[in-house]
């Protein structure tokens, strides 16, 4: 073990639990009982750090109004008894799912209003992972009702959840008007079980994910990332009423970058989170003693940056839509006023960069590791993110591909 320092009691218990192989890590079936943005609204909660999201929110909302004022409409007076339903997948907790439905509502029925003369019911439904915190999420409905007392909107919409994996069917045939999911198609429904199989030339040893990693790694992720789009394609060409439509944003690439070049942009520091700083706080629990290696190497976290080419290729493949945009850009995260902000105190921007990370991998953090372990792990983070000055004074600037295409 080599302990560089006693081991707390509590640690040890941890340990000891994982070396009698009590704790396993479920990276492949079951990962879509595990994966979630963390519930709550506390400073690590998912709803209390998504300003990456917001912004890709900001991004999405004139090219939505460019999809919907592109569509047909697709009830007219005499359907009344027909309600307008569109879906949020990948909706998570929080401002953005709301804010993003609300501004479909809206831009639908002000088209519906200005040109087929009636105002449509509307049926909203929020799908995640059944690990999605739906109670905060319910609870964050304002009342239904078309306006209060101060003529302010409130919520104009019938409201349900549908919990299961969007790599899935999750409606019957022809049930969607529109479908949307932001910020959430780069997370896969598995890790490939070549990568965490220490016999396999895919196992990726000493890192947590693929930027940089070996090629036999990649393949096996890029392999992934395809079938899954494909199934989510296949998916929601069943559910979605031809002339509907269908609009993703998800982290991804620029296409001139290779597929182990994931985020790969030397003034960027969007790379901080996913790579060095987490494989330094890995590092750290393993030099400490705290964990064994095998256990930092079967880590590994499931996402993948695909490039517009990939993109296009699987819609080729699946068929049932016309892409009308197909783009990359690039999402700024924060102000330049935080930016500032952080050079002068980055204690402060590790702090933030942790709690970020909780908020997005806490859960198969702790499934991998358990909560203390999972908790020396965060603080070894923080540490190591405020301590990297350099990353501080490069702008942090992600990027996403952006996906609109009509049901033939
Ligand atoms: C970064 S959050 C984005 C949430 C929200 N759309 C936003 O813009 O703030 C990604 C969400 O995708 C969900 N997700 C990941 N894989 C999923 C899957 N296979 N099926 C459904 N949801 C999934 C996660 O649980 C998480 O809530």
């Amino acid at each position: 073990m080599g302990a560089t320092s006693p081991t707390p009691p509590c640690l040890n218990k941890e340990l000891n639990k994982y070396l009698k192989g009590e704790q396993h890590p479920i990276w492949s079936a079951g990962l879509h009982r595990i994966l979630c943005m963390q519930g709550g609204d506390d400073d690590g909660s998912y709803a209390k750090n998504s300003e990456a999201p917001a912004s890709a929110l900001t991004l999405s909302k004139p090219l939505l109004v460019e999809a919907i004022e592109s569509m047909k409409l697709l009830l007219q007076l005499e359907d009344e008894e027909e309600s307008l339903r569109i879906a949020d997948l990948g909706c998570a907790t929080g401002y953005n799912t709301l804010a993003t439905v609300d501004f479909l509502v809206d831009t639908l029925s002000h088209r519906y209003k200005q040109e087929a003369g009636f105002d449509p019911e509307f049926e909203a439904f929020f799908s995640d992972l059944p690990s999605n915190d739906f109670n905060s999420l319910f609870r964050s409905l304002p009342p239904f009702a078309f306006t209060d007392h101060n003529h302010n909107l409130k919520r104009r919409y019938y409201a349900a959840g549908v919990p299961g994996s969007f790599y899935h069917r999750l409606f019957p045939k022809a049930k969607l008007h529109v479908a949307v999911s932001l910020s959430a198609l780069h997370w896969l429904s598995q890790i490939p079980e070549s990568v965490v199989d220490k016999r396999s030339r895919a196992w990726n040893e000493g890192r947590a994910w693929i930027d940089g990693a070996k090629r036999e790694v990649v393949e096996a992720y890029a392999k992934q990332s395809k079938d899954d789009l494909m199934a989510f394609i296949r998916c929601r060409r069943e559910e979605i009423v031809k002339g509907g439509i269908l609009f993703m944003l998800m982290a991804g690439r620029p296409g001139s970058n290779r597929p182990e070049d994931q985020l790969g942009d030397p003034d960027s520091r969007a790379k901080h989170p996913f790579t060095s700083s987490m494989d330094q706080a890995w590092e750290d629990l393993l030099n400490e003693g705290l964990i064994e290696k095998e256990t930092r190497d079967t880590f590994n976290i499931p996402a993948y940056m695909r490039s517009t080419e990939e993109v296009e290729e699987a819609f080729e493949e699946c068929g049932g839509f016309e892409m009308r945009r197909l783009d990359y850009r690039r999402i700024v995260e924060y102000s330049k006023e935080k930016q500032q902000e952080w050079i002068v105190d980055p204690v402060s921007y590790g702090r933030a960069k942790a709690n970020l990370v909780r908020a997005t991998l806490r859960p198969i953090v702790e499934a991998h590791l358990g909560p203390t372990l999972s908790h020396e792990l965060f603080k070894r983070f923080e540490k190591r993110a405020s301590e990297d000055l350099a990353m501080l004074h490069k702008t942090c600037f992600y990027g996403v591909i952006v996906v609109s295409a009509i049901r033939k």
